[in-house]
């Protein structure tokens, strides 16, 4: 398109922002710049590309996209979702503390307790889903308060508005990994977040073949930092990542409108199974966090937690499946079931997880964009079986 697509609608966006057409020859497609290097004009004449760990016109393109989808300053992409994390905890130093969900995924847990610990950063596991609790465990140190919204695999929802209020009081900044919803359906920079991130290699990407991550902060001050980080630590995304994580959000729209559409066909099905002890979506009028959702997100995502009742219902299940893949991960367009207890969150305390109510018991969906029919009947010929 010509102009300025700043303006325009988040599906517009999606496949417009950032992604001018090539100006040497119209290409549609953002070039995948596969060089480690550019050619400099003359000495002491600094050209706008010198190395590219630090700048690459294709991971700028895809940094430009998720900025303008999650309304921030600028977009970070990162080799992974976990090195998009290490990024922002680069503004915690010594001495400081976080306060974070206790259900996050079980590789920030693990990053958080056994990394960075270490280095003197401390950490409160609070239940985010009541603000008092939060309110409770803030400090004079207090920096960050880090959030999952829903929770990885226990779907907990918090209300990030009330949260950045609180914590904003307290003189904290408020980050929301916004992996599980994706700024289609929750934005939380417009409600009071400071930054977002997103493991790109789950939804934003959505086709299960590349892992990245993107980090988003609503100012140019934080920005400019996470720049920094980038061309200091250099865990930035590749060229062809890039594309392919583009070319996977020019879809985001459609995708998660079906992803969603089998999401309620699914948990429809599931609440008739007796074989299904409790189905945890925070779509179901009933779930705790379901009216916080509706008011702060357009939707429900796909992310779909089941409680077996034992560890053999469980298993079971994982092995009758045929359809659905069995495999760590979420978010593409096919159907993946997993074991949290086992996989996901293998690195959290045994105690914490029990806690955390990730049981052995509990079976995890990502629904994907298949026939939901097909996938209903892969449940139910697993569920005979049991
Ligand atoms: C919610 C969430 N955040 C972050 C991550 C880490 O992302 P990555 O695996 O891309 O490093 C994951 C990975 O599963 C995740 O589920």
């Amino acid at each position: 398109m010509k102009g300025d697509p700043s303006k325009l609608g988040f599906a517009t966006r999606a496949i417009h922002a950032g992604q001018p057409p090539d100006a040497r020859t119209g290409a549609v497609a953002v070039p995948i710049y596969q060089t480690s290097t550019y050619v400099q004009h003359a000495l002491g004449e600094p050209a706008e590309f010198e190395y590219a760990r630090v700048q690459n016109p294709t991971r700028f393109a895809l940094e430009a996209l998720v900025a303008s989808l999650e309304g921030g300053a600028s977009g970070h992409a990162f080799a992974s979702g976990m090195s998009a994390i290490a990024c922002l905890m680069t503004l915690l130093k010594t001495g400081d503390h976080a306060v974070v969900s206790r259900n996050v995924y079980g590789g920030t847990y693990r990053y958080f307790t056994h990394l960075l610990e270490p280095y003197g950063l401390t950490f409160s596991w609070v239940d985010t889903t009541d603000p008092a609790k939060v309110l409770a465990a803030m400090r004079p140190e207090t920096k960050l308060v880090y959030l999952e919204t829903p929770t990885n695999p226990v779907m907990d929802v918090c209300d990030i508005a009330a949260l950045a209020e609180l914590a904003h009081g307290r003189g904290a900044l408020v980050a929301v990994d916004n992996t599980f919803l994706t700024p289609y359906l929750q934005r939380p920079l417009e409600l009071g977040a400071d930054f977002v991130l997103h493991s790109t290699t789950k939804y934003l990407n959505g086709h299960s073949d590349s892992i990245g991550g993107v980090l988003i902060p609503k100012s140019t001050g934080h920005g400019e930092h996470f720049y920094f980080v980038q061309k200091s630590q250099g865990a930035i995304l590749s060229p062809f990542d890039s594309f392919l994580t583009m070319r996977g959000i020019k879809t985001l729209p459609v995708r998660m409108e079906r992803h969603e559409k089998n999401a309620h066909a699914i948990v429809d099905y599931l609440l008739r199974q007796a074989k299904v002890r409790k189905v945890l979506w925070p779509g179901l009028p009933e779930h705790p966090g379901h009216a916080v959702q509706k008011r702060q997100a357009s939707g429900f995502g796909a992310m779909i937690s089941l409680e077996m009742g034992s560890f053999a219902a469980a298993k079971a299940m994982l092995d009758q499946v045929k359809l659905m893949a069995f495999a760590e991960s979420l978010g593409g367009v096919e159907t993946l079931i997993s074991h949290p207890a086992s996989m996901t969150h293998a690195g959290v305390d045994p105690d914490v997880k029990q806690r955390l109510g990730i049981s052995d018991s509990l079976v995890r969906l990502s629904v994907g964009v298949e026939d939901p029919d097909d996938i209903i009947a892969d449940l139910g010929n697993a569920l005979e079986k049991l």
